[in-house]
């Protein structure tokens, strides 16, 4: 199988390009070789290359600047995408793309499912849903994945920044009134994997028929205050924590350029459904990810 990836140096592109490469030829590619502002360079690419599966790992993700650069954030967040569509559905190939719970609101009371109205609060969000629209009209073999709150061991994450905080506060002040679904990157990364191996040997019929928008996140939910609980709990070198003290906050005690959606826990059973799959439990895979500092 031929799979061109976009976003390789991202935290899930990074662990995709591993997750992917038993599959076949993995062509990866990031902003060094290719800025996908640049359209007509993306879809030449896409031309000459004829890949069977493009995934697209690669986005504008900095929440707060999008408010400051929408357009910037349109072209590659929903731009781009469209063009990765047109390309893949002229070649035959399929296309999984990657997108966030920030497409929603996060005024439910209980976890999102993929036909729930969208209503995005931020430019971020926004370009995101017009990604997912585009790549939608567009049609051909397409799976959206609906991904919230990913974090790596790598980059800068709610991870790596609350271990990087507890070795400098004695105090840290977490907020307690926004919930979601943490998601490991390299889980999702082997749960794409793990479809596009049950394609074979037509991974273009195989999507054709599963075609539409999923969730896949960590299962269940949580606080981020009770994420960053599990965190400094599982942390492999507690004795280099400075912290004594985790408190919880508001959201409005910490004001930024975008708003952020308060509850987008996701329901991921359509995901689990269609493609045979599981998802471990977010804590659970926040344990499998701690084990590898
Ligand atoms: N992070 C989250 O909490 C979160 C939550 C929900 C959903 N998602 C979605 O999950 C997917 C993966 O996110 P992530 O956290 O892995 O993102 P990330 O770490 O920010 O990586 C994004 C990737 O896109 C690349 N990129 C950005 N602008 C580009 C441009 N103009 N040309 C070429 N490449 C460009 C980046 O390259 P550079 O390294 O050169 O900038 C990087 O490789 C995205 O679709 C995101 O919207 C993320």
């Amino acid at each position: 199988m031929k799979i061109l990836l976009f976003g390789k140096t991202g935290q899930l592109g990074w662990e995709a390009r591993r997750a992917l490469s038993p599959l076949g030829e993995v062509y990866a590619y990031g902003r060094d070789e290719l800025d996908l502002t640049n359209h007509d360079a993306l879809a030449k690419l896409i031309r000459e290359l004829k890949p069977q599966v493009i995934v697209n790992a690669s986005a504008y993700t900095a929440v707060d600047k999008a408010e400051s650069e929408p357009e910037v954030a349109r072209a590659i967040n929903a731009k781009a995408p469209a063009v990765m569509a047109e390309e893949a559905r002229a070649l035959a190939a399929a296309f999984i793309h990657v997108s966030t719970d920030y497409v929603f609101d996060g005024n439910k009371n209980a976890p999102y499912v993929e036909e729930d109205p969208t209503n995005p609060l931020n430019a971020y969000g926004q370009s995101k849903l017009e990604g997912e629209q585009s790549v939608v009209q567009v049609g051909g073999a397409h799976v959206i994945l609906r991904a919230s709150w990913v974090y790596s061991l790598r980059g800068d994450n709610f991870v790596t920044k609350t271990l990087a905080w507890s070795r400098k506060q004695e105090t840290l002040k977490i907020v307690s009134d926004q919930v979601g679904s943490p998601t490991w990157a390299r889980m999702l990364a082997e749960a794409i994997s793990a479809m596009l191996a049950r394609s074979l040997p037509d991974p273009h019929g195989y999507f054709l028929e599963r075609r539409g928008i999923y969730h896949l996140g960590g299962s269940g939910f949580t606080s981020r205050l009770d994420f960053a609980r599990e965190i400094l709990r599982l942390d492999p070198n507690p004795g280099e924590q400075a912290l004594k003290r985790l408190e919880p906050a508001l959201t409005t005690d910490f004001p930024t350029l975008a708003t952020r959606p308060m509850r987008t826990a996701l329901n991921c059973s359509k995901f689990e459904q269609a493609f045979g799959l599981c998802l471990p439990e977010w804590g659970r895979a926040l344990e499998l990810a701690m084990k590898e500092f």
